[in-house]
């Protein structure tokens, strides 16, 4: 296996830096128990108490050379819409590469464009799906398939747009979504299915799926394939022209530049007569009641002045990972997910969600579980009040895939759902995650062990002094949280 440190050592100079761990931002140092409400005896086990932060699904940190583009493209900082001065051709110039940069990290085909979209992959989602069908249904294909695995972006802009959306169940027991199920559904629709709509790795197991296998499934059943690379792109290899994937859309914040948009790589051909946003930058020439459109992407579906500094950050953080090289960061992250599973896997009071035999069932460095007994709010809550250890839990935004997962019954499904209505959270099905970024190391990793060790034997003290809220939260009855204010951001 390739170390932590050889593998940050070997990044550092694919990059062009000259010191080891330059990946790794140190980022923010939460606060986490004071001293006098530790346990008696308590060992952090973690001498300078860094943040170990296992929650890059959520959001990636930015990454050092990311934040060194950041200070050089604010020097220049200005729109890319004026032409003449200096910053402004400097920015345009920028932001035009940032473009190109995108097409050539996925190897989108000549065909295609990528358009920066505001709000992460689901802007990018629900920018497409109002693309597709601001027509109405072409060639009475009117039905957008999509799985059971996906998360929420991937399911809401389908139910909202598409005349008929149709979810294809995973098996609960290993979590995977199976050709066949995907097939009975494309046959069940024949002629009907406009598009496929699927991810190509679970935010909540890390599952990988086939997408080469789903894009010549869709094709021959005359539809489309789109394919949410949110949890991909800073992971593991995209190749749109080798497997011909005609639409896909990820997010900057998920790909180590916080603050940058999603975007989405569409055909050309898939722009609209009247593109979905009207503004300035999209036209030709515009009269009091008419107006001539640009007819070329992006510009077409780029109106108003676009989040320049997000896409050029995006940009420099495909860069960075180029210059590593994709093999080499999935093979750093398939170590480490080994190791995150092989420490979880000792623990009998641990439920691991998905299958966990890597050679059935492709995984990216996502995991997520449940400890016997203890509510999912609890132990995320405990890893950063004693650990500082940051982790998300609940739902990860995929209901559908979660509940699933964990078998929620009918009667649950109900009871939960009455819950809600009344304001009382407290009962909505979830789990822990824990997810792996390039910056992840096996100290990280070795660290949540011993956390998780010590959060399984303290079951019984947790849940005394822990309860969870109606929003779901889980508060600590002696009254301490940490105070966001004193971090005097705003
Ligand atoms: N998709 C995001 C997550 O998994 C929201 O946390």
């Amino acid at each position: 296996m390739i170390s932590t440190q050889i593998f940050q050592t070997l990044a550092a100079s694919a990059v062009g830096l000259r010191t080891p761990y330059p990946i790794r931002d140190a980022g923010v140092v939460a606060d986490a128990l004071p001293p006098h409400l530790l346990p008696e005896g308590f060992d952090r086990n973690v001498a300078s108490f860094p943040l170990t932060y296992l929650d890059s699904t959520a959001s990636t940190k930015m990454i050092r050379p990311v934040r060194e583009t950041l200070e050089a493209a604010l020097a220049h900082y200005a729109n890319s819409h004026s032409v003449t001065h200096g910053p402004a051709r400097i920015s345009t110039h920028a932001f035009e590469k940032a473009h190109e940069t995108v097409m050539g990290f996925v190897n989108a085909p000549k065909t295609h464009a990528a358009v920066f979209v505001g709000n992460g992959t689901t802007g990018a989602v629900n920018r497409l799906a109002r693309i597709l069908f601001s027509d109405g249904r072409r060639g009475g294909r009117d039905t957008v398939i999509f799985s059971g695995m996906e998360h929420h972006a991937n399911i809401l802009p389908w139910l909202k747009h598409a005349p008929y959306a149709l979810g294809v169940p995973v098996d609960p027991s290993t979590g995977t979504l199976s050709l066949e199920r995907v097939e009975e559904s494309l046959k069940s629709r024949r002629h009907r299915t406009r598009l496929l709509a699927v991810t190509n790795i679970s935010n909540v197991t890390g599952i990988v799926n086939d997408v080469a296998a789903l894009t010549r499934l869709a094709h021959e059943y005359g539809a489309e394939i789109f394919v949410d690379a949110a949890q991909t792109a800073a992971h593991k290899a995209i190749d749109m022209a080798a497997n011909q994937i005609d639409y896909l859309a990820f997010s900057g914040h998920k790909v180590y530049a916080p603050g940058s948009p999603g975007v989405l790589i569409l055909p050309e051909s898939a722009s609209p007569r009247v593109p979905d946003e009207m503004g300035g930058g999209i036209v030709l020439s515009v009269n009091l009641d008419n107006y001539l459109l640009s007819d070329r992407l992006p510009d077409r579906e780029e109106a108003g002045t676009p989040n320049i500094l997000g896409a050029v950050l995006l940009a420099r953080a495909l860069k960075t990972l180029q210059g590593i090289g994709m093999e080499a960061v999935w093979a750093h992250e398939a170590e480490l997910t080994r190791q995150l599973l092989a420490g979880l896997g000792v623990f009998e009071e641990i439920t691991v969600y998905g299958d966990t035999n890597f050679d059935r069932t492709p995984r990216a460095g996502v995991v997520s579980f449940d400890v016997k007994g203890l509510h999912h709010a609890i132990v995320g809550q405990a890893l950063a009040d004693y650990f500082n250890i940051a982790v998300r839990n609940e739902c990860f935004c995929a209901h559908p895939y979660v509940k699933a997962l964990k078998g929620v019954t009918r009667e649950e499904l109900e009871a939960f759902e009455a819950a809600v209505q009344q304001g009382d959270h407290s009962g909505t099905p979830g789990m822990v995650r824990a997810s792996l970024g390039i910056y992840t190391t096996e100290d990280d990793i070795e660290r949540f062990h011993a956390a998780i060790d010590w959060v399984v034997a303290n079951a019984e003290r947790l849940r005394s002094e822990y309860e969870v809220n109606r929003d779901g939260v889980a508060i600590r009855r002696d009254g301490w949280r940490i105070d966001p204010e004193s971090f005097g951001i705003l």
